[in-house]
């Protein structure tokens, strides 16, 4: 795993921004794994920006959504869906046919990431895999626990990530998670780690100490060739 610790937020959000937008010149139909969350919020908003400016650059882009809050309607203010259908795929103009998600209430939520893993085998692997670090250390819905799971699956949440912003305060709560697995984010091509805030101080101290364990499921990011954490000084 490369380290850049950058001077703030907005900086990293930039790098972020830069690193696809330049994977982007490269491979016009790159595949992006997009987590949601506060931290990527500004890179995706930095793309849009560059999609006002170079349209054609975003033509071919597809975008995998990496987890779901199950349980909640689809259209729910806090759901995955909300989010990056108002902060990327609406502002980018990218259509259903480039775009690959999990419903939010799917009658059976084990077919549907049976679903998505067919989906994801089809269109994969991931260029571009951007995640945001758990304050426990989950990556996507990946959860501490005793062993981790290399594909899409149904995931119990933990108390922490209940209490996340972006449904802390809904009255509808999420029931599960779901999400893909370890082994489809080591698959990606590049991995991009944000890391914001003196709020993942203490889980960014257990990151960086290098010790593999699915106690903290970002630590497996140090088995992956190519990825790059970029965290600003606050989260260190
Ligand atoms: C949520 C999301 C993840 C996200 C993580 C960190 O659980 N499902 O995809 O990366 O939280 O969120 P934040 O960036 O808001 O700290």
């Amino acid at each position: 795993m490369e380290i850049s610790i950058l001077d703030s937020y907005e900086e990293i959000s930039r790098r972020a921004a830069a690193i696809i937008t330049g994977q982007l010149e490269k491979k016009k139909d790159l595949l992006l794994g997009a987590a949601t969350g506060s931290t990527p919020g500004r890179t995706y908003d930095l793309l849009a920006e560059e999609y006002g400016r170079r349209p054609q650059l975003f033509a071919g882009m597809r975008v995998l959504k990496l987890d779901e809050w199950g349980g909640l309607r689809m259209t729910d203010a806090g759901t995955s869906e909300s989010y990056l259908q108002e902060r990327l795929l609406s502002p980018m103009g990218i259509p259903p046919s480039r775009y690959i998600s999990f419903a939010s209430d799917p009658a059976d939520p084990d077919l549907e990431c049976e679903r998505m893993q067919g989906e994801l085998a089809m269109a994969g692997p991931l260029d571009c895999c951007v995640l945001g670090l758990g304050l426990n250390g989950h990556i996507g819905f990946n959860e501490p626990a005793a062993f981790l799971q290399p594909g899409f699956h149904k995931a119990r949440l933990a108390e922490a990530t209940l209490q996340h912003s972006m449904v802390a305060a809904m009255e509808r709560r999420p029931q599960y998670g779901l999400t893909l697995g370890v082994g489809d984010i080591l698959q990606a091509r590049t991995i991009l780690l944000l890391i914001s805030g003196p709020a993942k101080k203490d889980i960014t101290r257990e990151l960086l100490s290098k010790k593999v364990t699915p106690d903290l499921p970002a630590s497996f990011l140090w088995l992956h060739a190519h990825t790059i954490c970029l965290l600003d000084k606050d989260a260190v």
